[in-house]
């Protein structure tokens, strides 16, 4: 689907126009910069040529502006105008939106204004035409405490069960440690807490404008940026950003952790599979054990629920076969130890999968990627 939303900037400050372009690079599958110019007639070029509908325009002198708005709005009646200025008195507020501008930016240009405005601008574009809707489904990878490995494994399903067809999200819903911009070194300015502090806006293209597809091939949602605004997030917002997720990918692929309550308990009843990723030691048998009969007792159904054995040696004092005699259940998938191959992903912030495709844990998550295609396609 093309960008809904094409503008064009005039403003003849170069850093203000780089920082427009730079605050709605994260909406580009929403929104298309036709040119950004620093003269009033080239832009006008611009707008004829493309049939823009925003145009963001600098306003310094009151009258120009003013004629300048009316001439764009009787040439390109649909065009909408954000007027951006220095000037803070309402009177030229008042002249220059009913010259006809649609919204007024006050300069230097920060990112919430500009976003809010033209979040408000483009409902029309926005809303229209519908997004399609899906009936994606939901991965959740758990396990209680930390360095079993979950990250690393959901990270590799995602970026194993994207491609240009299959459209994949990852998000890192693991509120106290979540580090899945760590292992993919992205650094976005969208973070979960940017979703769920809208979730009232929620909707499908806001979302996708807020997700950036990672080179890997999954659309990514990172954990908060500072731990207090992990605090804020809601089980009821958990389930409400998971169900419009679910309705634009076919995979969502949620790193999740910690006890069975709040938040992770949202995520795992929403989840048509949860992946237990536990290593084969006796103290995280123990915990698998507890956790799972938990788990069960509040209602994950077993055919829900799968065993994934991390960081797996074929040779150690604990067999496959044991812990699936003491935890009741199959091992679904295993991924051996591969240390170096995987802190080197790490490092380079790039998964496994796609970094050495050949190494032996990549081929163990190619594999699970099939299998778990095999078991949700049904
Ligand atoms: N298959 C593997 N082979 C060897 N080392 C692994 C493997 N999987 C993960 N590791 C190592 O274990 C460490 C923990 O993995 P990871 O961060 O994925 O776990 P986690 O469950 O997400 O932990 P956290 O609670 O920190 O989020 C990583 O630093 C990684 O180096
Ligand atoms: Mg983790």
């Amino acid at each position: 689907m093309p960008p809904h939303i094409s503008m064009v900037i005039i403003d003849s400050d170069k850093p203000s126009r780089d920082v427009i372009a730079s605050i709605v690079k994260p909406f580009s599958d929403t929104i298309r910069i036709e040119g950004e110019v620093s003269d009033f007639g080239e832009g006008l070029k611009i707008i004829q040529k493309s049939a823009a509908n925003i145009v963001i325009l600098e306003v310094s002198d009151l009258n120009r502006g003013i004629e300048e708005i009316q001439y764009l709005l009787a040439n390109h009646p649909k065009l909408s105008v954000i007027v951006s200025s220095y000037e803070k008195s309402t009177e030229w507020i008042l002249a220059l939106m009913r010259a006809g501008a649609v919204e007024y930016l006050l300069r230097p240009i920060v990112q919430d204004e500009l976003i809010q405005a033209l979040t408000k601008v483009g409902r029309f574009w926005f809303t229209k035409p519908p997004v399609e809707t899906k009936a994606g489904k939901i991965i959740a990878v758990y396990y209680p405490t930390g360095g079993a490995g979950v990250t690393t494994v959901a990270v590799n399903l995602a970026a194993g069960l994207a491609s240009d067809s299959i459209k994949v999200a990852l998000v890192d819903l693991n509120l106290l440690t979540g580090d899945i911009s760590t292992f993919l070194d992205v650094n976005p300015s969208y973070t979960l807490s940017s979703v769920t502090n809208n979730i009232a806006r929620l909707d499908a293209n806001f979302l996708m404008g807020v997700m950036t597809q990672h080179s890997s091939g999954p659309y990514v949602l990172t954990e908060p940026t500072e731990v207090d605004e992990a605090i804020d997030i809601t089980p009821e917002q958990v389930n409400r950003l998971l169900q419009f997720l679910k309705g634009i990918f076919d995979y969502v692929v949620v790193d999740c952790g910690g006890q069975l309550a709040g938040c992770t308990m949202a995520i795992l009843e929403n989840a048509n599979l949860t992946l237990f990723t536990m290593v084969l030691s006796l103290p995280t048998i123990k915990t698998a054990k507890r956790y799972l009969t938990a788990m069960e007792r509040k209602g994950i159904r077993k055919d829900r629920l799968k065993l994934i054995v991390n960081r797996y040696l074929p040779k150690a004092d604990i067999q496959i076969k044991d812990a699936e005699r003491v935890l009741g259940q199959k091992v679904f998938s295993t991924v051996p130890n591969d240390y170096e191959d995987i802190i080197s992903s790490i490092n380079k912030g790039i998964p496994l999968i796609k970094l050495l495709p050949r190494s032996s844990a990549s081929k163990a998550f190619e594999n699970m990627v099939s299998l778990l295609k095999k078991d949700l396609g049904e």
